[in-house]
């Protein structure tokens, strides 16, 4: 079939949106009509070549990164099965899980299916059921998806092991953003940093993850949510999601947490800025206090191994600095709670997307990302 997507030919460029050729789904695939997309940080870190995988690596591994759909964070309805698909049915109403559960691998087993082994194949830019592409161009090229999923396209074909059924009354549009942004930033503070009842927070940047990670920590009921962001919109919409306090800068955030807690500083942190940078571990260390925990989520230059950390006060005041992918999630089992919690009104979802845009538009979405008017840009088919 015919439909149109937004394809990043190479590195460096702007997304070109395109009419494509889709086949149909093959085995264990299924074909999804989606409602939209959110548009992530993530997917930036592909343009700007933070997460790009270097040319030796990909030939090694016969891996093909670009030409490639952008797009990881949608949700839609099934259109078509392929043959041996089993858990789903033409009509049934899924969330796009950025990272395949496959639900047999070590990871699985042990209940931590976000680390699932198919998560090998994210970069990979093929279907993981035989490594071949559904998705061409005009011109007869194949074309990679990102993170298997490619959700910057009125149509995509997905493995089973991406989709997760929800109930068919959940709005699809809201239920997209949890693929990737609230899950990951719900899970960065209930699951990775654990937060617990009367604990003292610090969340570092309050974009679409960061308010995700405040509203988390909210419902872990934690005493104070310090937000911090330079932009004043950011910090204002942190409040909304249930930050107490707000920085502009880690500086600020210091005094601050110094004050409120009397000088015993954070329980926890987590950094969810835009671009991981190693020269903030250290300060983000130094305002949690003795055995308390930092959660690193942001996504940082896939090459870049220097880190400020000072390995004394590691030791000697025993703190943790731990990452996490997908919010140390279960997305099969977390997903559909999170949206149960949507409906009943303790999730918010409505107060995330600032701007929608048709995909046509998609470049000024993340130009709006980039300039910080966004807490969440959404693309609606
Ligand atoms: N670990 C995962 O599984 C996972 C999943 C999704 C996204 N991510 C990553 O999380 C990060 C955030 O994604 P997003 O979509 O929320 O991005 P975003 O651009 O919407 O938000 C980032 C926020 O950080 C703020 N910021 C930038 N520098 C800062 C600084 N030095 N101090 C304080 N605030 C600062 C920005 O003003 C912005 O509000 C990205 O790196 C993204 O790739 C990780
Ligand atoms: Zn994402
Ligand atoms: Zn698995």
């Amino acid at each position: 079939m015919k439909t149109r997507a937004a394809i990043l030919w190479e590195q460096g460029q702007d997304w070109s949106v395109e009419e494509i050729d889709l086949d149909p789904p093959q085995s264990g695939e299924v074909l999804v009509k989606l409602a939209g997309s959110g548009l992530c940080h993530s997917d930036e870190h592909v343009r700007t070549g933070d997460m790009v995988v270097p040319q030796e690596t990909a030939d090694m591994l016969g891996l093909k990164q670009f030409p490639m759909i952008g797009g990881h964070e949608g949700a839609g309805e099934v259109v078509e099965v392929g043959p041996g698909v089993t858990t789903l049915a033409p009509g049934d109403h899924v969330v796009l899980g950025f990272i395949p559960a496959c639900g047999k691998c070590p990871s699985c087993a042990k209940g931590q299916s976000n680390l699932c082994d198919f998560g090998a194949f994210l970069l990979a830019g093929r279907q993981i059921s035989d490594f071949t592409a559904r998705h061409h161009s005009a011109s007869g090229e194949d074309l990679g998806t990102m993170c298997l999923l490619g959700t910057f396209g009125e149509h995509t074909v997905v493995n089973e092991a991406s989709c997760i059924k929800i109930e068919n009354d959940i709005p699809l549009d809201k239920a997209a953003l949890v693929g990737c942004g609230v899950t990951t930033g719900w899970g960065s503070a209930t699951y990775a940093a654990e937060v617990q009842p009367g604990e003292t927070v610090v969340v570092v940047g309050a974009g679409g993850i960061g308010v995700n990670a405040i509203q988390g920590a909210a419902m872990a009921g934690a005493r104070h949510i310090v937000a911090v962001d330079p932009i004043e919109f950011k910090r204002e919409q942190a409040m909304v999601f249930g930050a107490t306090h707000t920085a502009s800068s880690i500086e600020e955030a210091t005094a601050l947490v110094g004050e409120i807690t009397w000088g015993a500083n954070a329980d926890k942190a987590i950094i969810t800025i835009g671009v991981g940078d190693g020269n903030l571990i250290a300060p983000v260390m130094g305002l949690t206090a003795k055995g308390g925990r930092v959660v690193h989520t942001s996504v940082a230059p896939m090459e870049e191994n220097e880190v400020q950390l000072n390995l004394f006060d590691l030791t000697l005041q025993q703190k943790q600095l731990v990452g996490s992918i997908f919010g140390s999630a279960n997305p099969r089992y977390d997903i559909p709670r999170l949206l149960r919690m949507y409906q009943e009104g303790k999730l918010k979802l409505d107060e995330l997307v600032t701007r929608e845009y048709d995909l046509a538009d998609i470049n000024k979405g993340y130009d709006d990302m980039n300039d910080g008017n966004n807490i969440r840009g959404f693309v609606r088919y």
